[in-house]
């Protein structure tokens, strides 16, 4: 064990000091303006303002797919209940134009028929894009992002993103989801930025950079929302919205420094964990909703509920006897406005509980301003209307190469026997499995629909992963079977047959469109009749090349081998089947990296950063694919790592440096990955931890040299005490297979 112990004064990521409150006051100040308006608030008009009601309680869809608003309706939720907020899309992606007129009336409503005028502030998923509103832009969903390694392509699609919800009237986006992949089985995987702190520190703070910029009022710019905080994503079951066992030191090792550096990129609002930590509703824990958030993590925007979460408290969590306990807990405890999300419930009761003095009008106040310094950061009590020349922007051309570029550099090649790929061109195909032929298995949850599984509803004009290959290499070398559904074969000796004439055989395998808890699984294996497709084509003798089109990467440890090459292709996107078929015939080289580790076994959850005991005295750490393993058609090789001084001291920052060559003669881009082993620590020390990346770009032959500066809270690790803590002494920094040591010294004393 090491000698000394430094206690952290501020650490970037981990650290527990009140995070970067000027930034987050910066963006979201209007403290006056929320105080002055707020003393003219009457008690019904505030208890109003924390009420968010779904847009089906206001209309429904007509035949033309158009919303049609119940006026009555609308004036009676916004000018009788004095509703602060609306949400969703009523059952279906809406054109900007109905979007429009949506929101206008609401704030017509809103700004012209209450007595204060104050705008409602409308929120929505867009989780990969617009995906609420037709033509939009739907990117590569975040575990594909997270793939890219590329933070500025990050930023930009996160704009894109915006500046398409905007145009549309909508000013508040429910994410980014900074929730990590460490529970393979979970259906919500695919919305995160994969299992790794950092990198879904990073990519996350990009995103909000994106869609946030310098100034919320902007009609190309959103609100974000981090969310779901916190510890959502470990059920122990595997099962969406189950509870989950998280120590204090795992939650702030790993799970916490995601919402840590959302706030410090100025993130505005954040919505609540739907289940429960150790036994304790995050919607009912003053621990987490004021003393960690606001009290260590400095955040001070507003706190919204996920759906029905409050009501959840007595009917599903059972800590609350009935509504009134439920509200009173959960208002108590930081939630300033709730996702109800069909009736005036809340508002009814929150109201009694103030009168009767059990919800104080502090706390009351405290809510309310939240929302409002959220509404006047926005620009809303200036001007709430949509703007009409701002339609055009949605699905502009530049985007679409945007979205084509973030699922092309998505795309992680896994496996390249004899380098099948990429398919010489001129060659036959045959196109098989239950992913080749459907945009709702690139896209999947949250498109245009909740679920995404809506197939006519996507745009007839994209390509499906086959077409796109068929317009590569001619139809009339192209055959498709799809032989079986995901969970029933159809007709494999079809496929078998088909097979005889093909020189190449691509199996699109993977999932369905799901979201959330309909997506729950039980086993992680892929589903039988898709193994066996490949089992029996794998008889035929001819090359196989698996294309995995999947939110969570299901097991196919019994097919692996039976392929030559595999590329894992995530939810790439309205751009995915092109992007597939691109790289599949070498016009993209591919350069992503896997972001989460992928399991060989049902059985066993491994991640990255597993200790040591995980593979030693007869263990052994046996994923299908590492975490950041990715192949690329050229070579590149890793030479010369130094570091810049055998030690490192408090104030100090050591350079560390690494040549990489590119030695094939096709220009490539790859992830360059640094970890870090603290090799002997008071708390068992991960193998090692991911602490930079960078994306570059070589040309045939070019070599580059690639510079990490680490500083003192690099070494940080979440102590004994729970508190973030450097310990002096050996440390290794890795990259490729190559490592170097270096000792940290406290030079304090
Ligand atoms: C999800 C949230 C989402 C909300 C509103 C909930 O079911 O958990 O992620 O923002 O619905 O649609």
């Amino acid at each position: 064990m090491k000698k000394l112990s430094v206690l952290l004064a501020a650490v970037t990521l981990l650290g527990c000091a009140g995070a970067n409150k000027e930034t987050d006051v910066k963006r979201l100040g209007f403290e006056a303006e929320a105080r002055l308006l707020l003393a003219r608030l009457t008690l019904v008009e505030m208890v109003g303002e924390m009420k968010q009601i779904t847009l089906e309680h206001f209309g429904m869809s007509g035949p033309d797919g158009r919303f049609v608003l119940d006026e009555a309706k609308l004036r009676d939720g916004i000018v009788q209940h004095h509703l602060g907020s609306i949400l969703n899309c009523g059952g279906q992606a809406r054109t900007v134009q109905n979007w429009q007129e949506i929101i206008t009336k609401m704030q017509e409503i809103a700004t012209k028929e209450t007595r204060l005028g104050i705008p409602i502030i409308y929120g929505i998923d867009t989780i990969h894009g617009a995906n609420y509103v037709l033509g939009a832009t739907l990117f590569p969903h975040n575990i594909a992002m997270a793939a890219t390694g590329d933070v500025a392509l990050m930023e930009r699609t996160g704009e894109i993103a915006a500046l398409e919800t905007r145009a549309a009237g909508i000013p508040w986006n429910f994410g980014p989801v900074l929730d990590l992949a460490r529970q393979p089985m979970w259906p919500r995987v695919f919305e995160t930025f994969g299992e790794d702190p950092y990198l879904a520190s990073v990519m996350g703070a990009a995103y909000i950079q994106g869609q946030q910029g310098k100034d919320l009022s902007s009609p190309v710019k959103v609100a974000t929302c981090m969310k779901h905080y916190l510890g959502y994503c470990w059920p122990y079951s595997g099962q969406d919205r189950t509870p989950a066992y998280i120590p204090e030191r795992q939650l702030r090792q790993w799970f916490l420094p995601p919402y840590r550096a959302a706030v410090q990129a100025g993130t505005v609002t954040c919505m609540a964990n739907s289940s429960e930590i150790n036994g304790v509703p995050v919607h009912a824990s003053k621990y987490y909703l004021t003393d960690l958030l606001r009290g260590e993590l400095g955040f001070r925007g507003l706190v919204v509920s996920d759906w029905a979460d409050i009501e959840n408290l007595y009917k599903r969590e059972m800590v609350a006897k009935d509504r009134r306990e439920a509200v009173k807990m959960a208002v108590l405890a930081g939630v300033d406005m709730s996702m109800v999300p069909e009736d005036y419930s809340f508002y009814d009761t929150l109201l009694q509980l103030v009168q009767d003095g059990e919800v104080p009008m502090k706390r009351i106040d405290e809510a309310v301003g939240n929302v409002l310094r959220v509404k006047y950061a926005l620009g809303l009590f200036k001007d709430p209307y949509p703007r009409k020349d701002r339609a055009a922007s949605v699905g502009a051309p530049s985007s679409r190469q945007v979205n084509l570029r973030a699922a092309q550099e998505a795309m992680t090649l896994l496996k390249n026997e004899n380098h099948v790929l990429p398919l010489a061109k001129g060659r036959k195909v045959l196109v098989t499995g239950p992913c080749a032929n459907k945009l709702s298995v690139l896209n999947s949850g949250w498109s245009t629909t909740w679920q995404g599984d809506q197939e006519q509803l996507y745009p007839p004009e994209k390509n499906t992963i086959l077409e796109a290959i068929q317009e590569k290499l001619g139809q009339e070398n192209v055959a498709c079977v799809e032989a079986v559904t995901f969970d029933k074969e159809i007709d494999i000796a079809q496929a078998v047959t088909a097979a005889a004439g093909a020189d190449v055989i691509v199996a699109c395998i993977g999932e369905p469109a799901y979201c959330e808890t309909p997506g729950n699984i039980t086993d992680l294996a892929m589903t039988e009749p898709q193994l066996r497709l490949v089992r029996e084509l794998a008889g035929t003798g001819k090359p196989i090349v698996l294309v995995l089109v999947q939110g969570r990467p299901r097991v196919i440890r019994p097919i692996v081998d039976l392929a030559q090459a595999i590329l894992m292709a995530y939810v790439p996107g309205l751009e995915g089947g092109q992007a597939v078929a691109d790289v599949l015939v070498g016009d993209v080289n591919p350069s992503g990296k896997l972001p989460l580790t992928y399991p060989k076994y049902s059985g066993v959850v491994w991640w990255y950063d597993h200790k040591a005991s995980e593979e030693k005295g007869g263990n052994k750490f046996d994923p299908q694919w590492e975490f950041g393993h990715g192949l690329s058609y050229t070579t590149f090789t890793y030479r010369a790592l130094r570091a810049d001084a055998s030690e490192m001291t408090l104030k100090d920052t050591l350079p560390i440096t690494v040549e990489v060559t590119n030695e094939g003669d096709r220009p490539g881009q790859e992830i360059v990955q640094l970890y870090l082993s603290d090799v002997v620590a008071s708390v068992t020390p991960p193998v090692k931890v991911l602490k930079r990346f960078q994306k570059i770009e070589l040309k045939p032959k070019e070599m580059k040299v690639v510079r990490f500066d680490l500083t003192w809270d690099d070494l940080a690790f979440i102590g004994l005490d729970h508190k973030p803590i450097v310990e002096p002494g050996e440390f290794k920094a890795q990259i490729g297979q190559m490592s170097v040591g270096f000792t940290a010294r406290d030079d304090r004393r």
